[in-house]
């Protein structure tokens, strides 16, 4: 039995890597455009508040040597996106002297969904910062209004652009799961998140966009954070990988009504490629193949860079305070710091997701032909 996991592991790591068979390269992309939060912001919220956590190091020990807004210890899922597109990683919006001829990335950890003032409205505050998706659009607008002289010449240049929308949404309910409210205060959220990360879709096609990519949420049950302060003495509340069902579920009803939204919104845009990228199947994968994939199984629900409790996460001491202890080797670790992924289970996240989504962007066809 080992011997075939193991035979059929490595055909299957062949195929992915080895071979390269399916990557972004073959689309063409001339630039990559991303709204979200701190799964791909590589580093607006430092510019915007340079006390946050993610300016300091252990963030950035891995692949920069030093902390650069992004939350982990090295690469992000984005920046894999990036390489397979042959794309230069995306500098930050908020960085004056950025780059941005090949892309820009708009995305700002602990962004929502939903603008500030409407959360506030419902009891729910103290936002990391307010550049919610609309504050993102309205910067890619005046973006594109500086960069192109009409609205003509930016969507006939945009025809060869990815566009990711999301993940967004995921700190819509963060906020009240970690602020106390009720699973049906969070639950009640879901219909204007997924409206919100519908308009920024049809906002994207209105500049050009032809080939857009939305992320789902992530099975939140599984991560330290939640395991932490949703802790229960019920074995059953827990699934075979220790994750907790009810917040997975949670996490499974977002993304079917995102995928729902995703159908009209293709009604709606028949010439348009909009694709589902599935977060949440991506890193169950990740747990099926943690041991094959180098990852200490002991560990893959421990915060590398954390301290206390079953999770090594305490919200009092996190990752990026004095004292704070990281973990000897972050590779053999999927959790980075309670709430995010190390760099090497975002790589092995990408490696899916790349497979998955390549084939559905249809690069060997036009969209307008
Ligand atoms: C928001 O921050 C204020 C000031 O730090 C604090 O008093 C309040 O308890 C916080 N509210 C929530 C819901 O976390
Ligand atoms: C960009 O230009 C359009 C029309 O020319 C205008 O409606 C829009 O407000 C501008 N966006 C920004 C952010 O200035
Ligand atoms: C689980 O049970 C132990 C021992 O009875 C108790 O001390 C602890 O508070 C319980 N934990 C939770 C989260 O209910």
């Amino acid at each position: 039995m080992a011997g075939t996991k193991a035979l059929l592991f490595v055909l299957y790591y062949f195929l992915l890597v080895a071979c390269n068979a399916q990557d972004l390269q073959s689309c063409e992309f001339d630039a990559l455009y991303q709204l979200g939060d701190s799964m791909s912001d590589t580093g607006n919220l430092i510019r915007e508040d340079p006390s946050v956590v993610f300016a300091r190091l252990p963030y950035g020990q891995t692949f920069f040597h030093k902390p650069t807004g992004r939350c982990s210890d090295g690469l992000l899922m984005i920046d894999f996106f990036a390489k397979s597109a042959g794309i230069p990683f995306l500098d930050p919006y908020l960085n004056k002297d950025g780059t941005f001829t090949q892309g820009v990335n708009f995305a700002v950890a602990g962004a929502t969904a939903l603008p500030s003032g409407v959360l506030a409205k419902k009891g729910i505050v103290n936002l990391t910062t307010i550049s919610s998706l609309s504050r993102q659009l309205e910067w890619m607008s005046a973006h594109f209004n500086t960069t192109y002289s009409s609205p003509q010449e930016c969507s006939e240049k945009l025809k060869k652009s990815l566009f990711m929308v999301g993940e967004i949404g995921g700190n819509d309910y963060n906020y009240p799961f970690f602020q106390g409210k009720t699973f049906e205060e969070a639950k009640a959220l879901m219909p204007e998140v997924i409206q919100a990360i519908k308009d920024a879709v049809t906002r994207v096609i209105g500049y050009g966009a032809t080939r857009v990519i939305v992320p789902g949420n992530f099975p939140i049950g599984c991560l330290p954070s939640y395991l932490t302060v949703f802790q229960t003495n019920d074995t059953s509340a827990y699934d075979k990988y220790h994750c907790l069902k009810y917040l997975n579920e949670f996490s499974m009803d977002h993304n079917k009504y995102l995928q729902q939204a995703i159908e009209q919104l293709r009604a709606e845009h028949p010439t348009v490629i909009l694709v589902y990228a599935d977060y949440y199947a991506a890193f169950i994968w990740l747990l099926d193949n943690a041991a094959q994939f180098g990852f200490d199984t002991n560990l893959v629900q421990k915060a590398c860079c954390g301290v206390g409790g079953d999770y090594n996460f305490d919200r009092k001491r996190r990752c990026g305070h004095p004292d704070v202890p990281v973990c000897q080797n972050p590779d053999q670790q999927v959790c980075w710091d309670g709430v995010h992924l190390t760099q090497q289970a975002y790589k092995m996240m990408a490696i899916y997701l790349i497979d998955d989504i390549s084939s559905k962007l249809q690069c060997d066809e036009n969209p307008d032909s």
